[in-house]
């Protein structure tokens, strides 16, 4: 396999990872990129004539999942597909979602550079809004591709200032019909996303590459606390109805029933509580908080839900507030395909990395792809474990290695 011993030089790649984080709404090093807005529009531009100069055929569907292709000698053949997300939360990153996306392009790069001729097309994909932060639903554009989210639902979605999916993607110029983005199953022949780990232990094993085979199951909800607002000083204790003081006992609920389930692969988070009227000396009359509950175990997950939903009931009856649970999402965890890992394999062991099979904590497009296509994920090392903050980091030899090993595995699916 020609591809198991590319030269690579991925200072163009390092370069341009360094040019899309300038493409920020914060002052770099700082990158925000919210779905649909002016440094996501650019970003998105930037990325697409990189890939228009790497000679790939590059279209857009109707919430601007963008897919790049390199023709194979046998177009009739479901593509093998590769990608990841550019978007980026509030005070991230730049190699969240951008390795996968700028490493696949390096990795198509590095196989035409060598004369690979894939059989199957190769494509790779930029998914619109993996990131939860514009609309509170995190994978929106594969949601979408994987029918797991209706063209009805997305429709239902608002942002904080009460826009819709309608005006934002019609602003970015996205005005195809949306049941036009829903994509038959078999769309993708196989699809493989390099990503980094977003956790410690490849870089504490002293590993190249990761080779996931489950990604945990998300789940996340809004919870209103409805309670009676009042003079700070004035309103006296008893019979207080404050609703940051009921949150702060859910959130605390949750804390617990997370830790309590026996296994270190629950996790819980409140990462949002909007309090009204949010004055320093007026009792809260309404608090929103949202919770993201994941595990690797659908339903030990749900079990937390269930404690939250008791607590949230003794905490209402107890505080005499109001609370009122929506359900955004609770999606199941994923189980990547034994082929693709075993293809990951071979490639790892072919480039000379050193590798380990692992689950995914976070969740990713590959979750809602993998309704549609046989899937797995290859994990780079990150510093400490650190991501979704600015001095997240992968160093070139560790994405060096994600970019060799994923492109022999890409020249295996296609050829
Ligand atoms: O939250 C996640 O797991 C992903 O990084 N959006
Ligand atoms: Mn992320
Ligand atoms: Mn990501």
């Amino acid at each position: 396999m020609t591809a198991d011993r590319p030269n690579l030089s991925i200072d163009g790649l390092m370069g341009e990872l360094m040019a899309l984080a300038q493409i920020s709404e914060a002052e770099p090093p700082v990158v925000t990129r919210v779905v649909f807005g002016e440094a996501d529009m650019r970003a998105r531009a930037y990325v697409k004539g990189l890939c228009a100069e790497a000679g790939l055929i590059v279209r857009e569907d109707a919430v601007g999942n963008t897919f790049a292709r390199w023709e194979g000698s046998d177009p009739t053949l479901a593509p093998i597909g590769t990608g990841s997300h550019i978007d980026a939360i509030p005070n991230a990153g730049l190699y969240d979602g951008c390795v996968g996306v700028l490493g696949g392009l390096e990795a198509i790069r590095v196989l035409k550079k060598l004369g690979f001729k894939p059989r199957r097309s190769i494509e790779l994909v930029i998914f619109t809004a993996e990131e939860p932060t514009r609309f509170g639903i995190g994978c929106l554009g594969s949601r979408m591709m994987a029918s797991v989210l209706t063209p009805k639902q997305a429709l239902a979605l608002r942002d904080k200032e009460g826009r819709g999916l309608e005006e934002w993607r019609a602003q970015a110029g996205f005005t195809g019909p949306l049941e036009s983005v829903a994509v038959p199953n078999g769309r993708f022949h196989q699809f493989v996303e390099l990503h980094i780990e977003q956790g410690p232990y490849l870089e504490q094993e002293g590993l190249d590459v990761g080779l996931v085979t489950h990604i945990a199951a998300p789940a996340s909800q809004r919870i209103v606390i409805e309670g009676e607002g009042g003079h700070a000083g004035g309103k006296l204790m008893p019979g207080r109805k404050d609703a940051l003081a009921a949150a702060a006992e859910l959130i605390l609920a949750l804390e617990s029933a997370a830790k309590s389930t026996g296994a270190i692969d629950t996790v819980g988070t409140v990462g949002i509580c909007d309090v009204f009227p949010g004055a320093v000396n007026s009792v809260p009359s309404r608090v929103v908080i949202t919770t993201d509950v994941r595990d690797i175990d659908g339903a030990r997950r749900d079990r937390v839900l269930d404690a939250l939903a008791r607590a949230a009931d003794e905490v209402s009856a107890r505080r005499g507030v109001k609370i009122t649970t929506e359900l955004i999402n609770a999606d199941p965890p994923t189980t990547c395909d034994a082929a693709i890992l075993a293809a990951l394999e071979e490639s790892a062991i072919a480039a000379g990395k050193t590798y380990k099979r692992m689950v995914a904590r976070a969740y990713h497009d590959s979750s809602f792809v993998s309704c549609i296509a046989p899937v797995a994920m290859l994990f780079i090392p990150c510093r400490g474990g650190v991501s979704h903050r600015p001095d997240e980091y992968a160093s070139p030899e560790w994405i060096g290695s994600g970019v060799h090993v994923l492109s022999c595995t890409l020249a295996r699916l296609a050829e």
